[in-house]
């Protein structure tokens, strides 16, 4: 994949994260979730590749989104096919709440690269380099983080593992604090945090437990950036979402999916804060300017990019939500 392309798509999650921004606080989800997925369209089409959405908001008949299947970008045939991954607003409810760590992300890899996850759970369990090899979604919570504190050279009470602050995680928690786990626990939102863990310096060491499958494919696209692992397992609530997930090409859909049976090859994974978090500083108004901090990953080179941006503001907003 050409190079500039990461830069290209960096447009991309700031046009979404621009658009979300006019809806922090506002209490009103859908409203954030529709201008993030409206600018994100219109922003493909910018973009010198054509693209199918593989993982997107919702099915065609269901949502007036990005749906799986769209097509997105020019349609020259001179031009690179890619398969994306995105979730345009990744933290609703963050954003409507005006919490932090709300974000625009997408991942981007050659046809056939990613996994096309039915849009259910899955449980997950990711950590940077250090941990590669050594943490497993078939071992106990305990096991797993002391095999991660090992790896690290640090004692078991001195990591920090993020995990979605749900019921259904109350005997999680409780197994990984008697292992001596600091918990982080977050509304919502466990892209940021699996991304986090490849950050050296971000003081998260681990992120465990069930989110979204789609959130999964993106966080593990990121981590195959970036050299870490990543585990997960698709977790249906019916037998209709199994069904689904066969009919999509899973031959398994019980099998525990490594990195690389998420996403494949060249990939580029971008990011852009809408809400400020521990990742990624949001969108900022100061006069007629719009400051915009994003993560953009290539795993060809494993290089990690920070690209602040400061953009007119009055030009955007004509850019996006006028297209
Ligand atoms: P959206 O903002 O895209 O709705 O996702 C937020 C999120 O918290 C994800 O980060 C997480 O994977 C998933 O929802 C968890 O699902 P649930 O809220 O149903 O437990």
């Amino acid at each position: 994949m050409d190079r500039t392309l990461v830069l290209e798509y960096t447009r991309v999650t700031e046009a979404a994260a621009i658009s979300a921004s006019a809806q922090i606080g506002r209490g009103d989800g859908m409203s954030a979730d529709a201008a993030a997925v409206k600018a994100m369209r219109a922003a493909f089409e910018r973009v010198p590749a054509r693209g199918t959405i593989v993982i997107g908001e919702g099915e065609r008949d269901e949502a007036p989104m990005l749906f799986i299947g769209e097509k997105v970008g020019p349609s020259d045939p001179k031009l690179l096919e890619v398969d994306i991954a995105v979730d345009p607003l990744e933290g609703t409810n963050l954003c409507a709440n005006g919490l932090p760590g709300a974000l625009a992300v997408l991942a981007v890899a050659h046809k056939g690269h990613l996994l096309n996850a039915p849009d259910t759970y899955m449980a997950k369990i990711a950590c940077g380099p250090e941990g590669r090899g050594k943490i497993s979604l078939d071992k106990s919570p305990r096991d797993n983080l002391w095999a991660l504190a090992a790896a690290k050279g640090l004692r078991p009470d001195e990591l920090t593992v993020v995990v979605l602050d749900r019921p259904r995680h109350a005997t999680l928690i409780q197994e990984l604090r008697a292992a001596g786990a600091r918990i982080l626990l977050v509304t919502d939102g466990d892209v940021a945090p699996v991304v986090a863990t490849c950050i050296p310096k971000s003081g998260i060491d681990m992120v465990y437990g069930i989110g979204g499958a789609p959130e999964g494919v993106l966080g593990a696209a990121a981590v195959h950036c970036m050299g870490g692992e990543f585990q997960g397992k698709l977790q249906f609530r019916n037998d209709d979402e199994r069904a689904r997930a066969i009919a999509m090409g899973m031959k398994d859909p019980d099998q525990v999916l490594n990195v690389h049976d998420l996403v494949r090859g060249d990939v580029l994974f971008v990011a852009t804060g809408v809400t400020s978090g521990p990742l990624l500083k949001g969108v900022r108004r100061i006069g007629n300017r719009l400051h915009l901090q994003s993560l953009a990953l290539r795993s060809t080179t494993g290089t990690i990019r920070w690209v602040n941006t400061d953009v007119d503001a009055h030009r955007y907003i004509h850019e996006y939500e006028h297209a």
